[in-house]
């Protein structure tokens, strides 16, 4: 096999599929091969170029302009006509946000958008995240066992989420009930057979966000980041466009949502794997927010992000042709020794955790970093308080399999009941 550019496709390259368990499992040691030996190499299966080392993705990310994020929210795996069919018939058009807008259109669209985001602005989130994380965790302390994603982990972030954005409380199950496809939709390998269901979700999801937005337009001053969108919009229309509102109501309840819920699934599995580090947490709460970015960039929940090349260009000695496509594995780059010192190693004290790729970096970083950290260190600081003696049960972890989002589908976790602390402190 050959690359687009006429040279041989290395055998490792052309066995590398991100749908398979190892890449599921544990995606920067399933290409700890190419951050060593071939750091960038095309993989036919996919037909990406893919990225695997710190500083190669890092300049990536620098320039926007000729590595455009257009590609951010496509399709991995094209659909078949028949799902298509069903998508146009819901009049679905995701189209351009944030995430995938290029310049000049990106970065105004981006200022207008970021006061929600200011931290005094997410302080008012920070007591609906605590009170939910305490009512979740109150309903299943005395069990003894949880299923931390089912039973608290994919709600609360969800909720936050739909608060975030302003959702009015009667439509939030609706939303909640179509969010999943999309990720199946956009990264993910659903099979023929599956691909129609799918696109009926995703068809459901996108005419329902349409709904909900119009009724938020009925009431423009009520809280919420899509309103704030709406009334900017009445300034700017040029700038926050409609297609921007109907296409960001469906894509950030996803952006907020999966991601943080993921992101703490993978922390805590990490964190409990390593019972002296938990211990040491439980003992000092103080070292929380350091552990969670050290969980982000040993076990982050974006593992992979996308580019597309815009000009001819070249990436350490490799000619890239423009029209390529590139897959930047930035869980691989976040155990690169060239940048982390002994990289796989979970330290939560190490004190360039925070320069981890897993929110992305330059003029497209995630907006939302700061609301999920706060969401992810309240959940840390309720549980080392009220479950310390907690552990893994045996298990085995799966994944919905897709190239970008990734987190166990359930985490177990077990503790005696008799012995909680609040039993004690009675
Ligand atoms: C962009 C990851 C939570 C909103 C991004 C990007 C990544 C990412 C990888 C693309 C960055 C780039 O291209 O350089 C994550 C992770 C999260 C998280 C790992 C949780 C642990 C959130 C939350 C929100 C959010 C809670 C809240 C609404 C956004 C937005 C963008 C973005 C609006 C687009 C920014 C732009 O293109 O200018 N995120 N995200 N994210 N994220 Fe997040």
């Amino acid at each position: 096999e050959r690359t687009p550019t006429g040279c041989p496709v290395s055998q490792r390259a052309a066995g590398f599929d991100p749908f398979e368990d190892g890449y599921q499992q544990d995606p920067p040691e399933y290409v700890r091969w190419a951050r060593e030996q071939e750091p960038i190499f095309y993989s036919p299966r996919l037909g990406y170029w893919v990225l695997t080392r710190y500083a190669d993705i890092k300049a990536v990310f620098r320039d926007n302009i000729t590595f455009s994020p257009s590609n951010a929210l496509e399709k991995i795996t094209p659909t078949g006509e028949e799902a298509n069919a069903v998508l146009a018939s819901y009049g679905f058009a995701l189209n351009r946000t944030l995430v995938n807008e290029d310049e000049p259109a990106h970065m105004p669209r981006r200022r207008a958008l970021m006061d929600p985001f200011t931290p005094e602005a997410l302080k008012h989130h920070e007591p609906m995240v605590r009170e939910l994380a305490r009512t979740y965790v109150d309903r299943f302390i005395d069990d003894g066992k949880a299923d931390l994603v089912d039973q608290m982990l994919w709600e609360i972030p969800l909720t936050v989420a739909l608060h975030f954005l302003g959702v009015p409380e009667e439509d939030m199950d609706t939303l909640r009930k179509y969010s999943i496809a999309h990720t199946v939709n956009t990264w993910g390998r659903p099979k023929p057979e599956e691909q129609v269901a799918v696109a009926h979700a995703v068809g459901n999801f996108w005419q329902y966000a349409g709904k909900v937005l119009e009724k938020m337009r009925q009431d423009p001053d009520a809280p919420g980041w899509m309103q704030y969108g709406i009334r900017k919009q009445m300034l700017h229309p040029e700038v926050v466009t409609d297609s921007y509102l109907h296409s960001m109501m469906m894509a950030g309840i996803v952006a907020a949502h999966e991601t943080t819920a993921n992101a703490t699934a993978n922390a805590m599995k990490l964190l409990l794997q390593h019972p002296d580090v938990w211990r040491e947490l439980c003992e000092d709460p103080g070292l929380i927010p350091n552990a969670v970015e050290e969980c982000l960039r040993h076990n982050g929940s974006v593992a992979a992000w996308r580019r597309l090349v815009t000009k001819d260009t070249q990436i350490d000695g490799v000619d890239l042709p423009a029209g390529s496509r590139l897959l930047i594995v930035t869980s691989s780059a976040n155990h690169d020794e060239g940048h982390f010192a002994d990289a796989d190693l979970f330290d939560i004290r190490r004190d360039n955790a925070s320069d981890h790729l897993t929110f992305g970096y330059g003029s497209h970083q995630c907006m939302g970093k700061n609301l999920a950290r706060m969401e992810m260190q309240i959940f840390l600081e309720e549980f080392t308080r009220r479950l310390p003696h907690m552990r893994l049960s045996e298990q085995r972890f799966s994944y919905v399999p897709n190239t970008s989002f990734r987190g166990p589908e359930h985490l177990w976790v077990e503790w005696d009941p008799a012995a909680n602390p609040e039993r004690a402190n009675k």
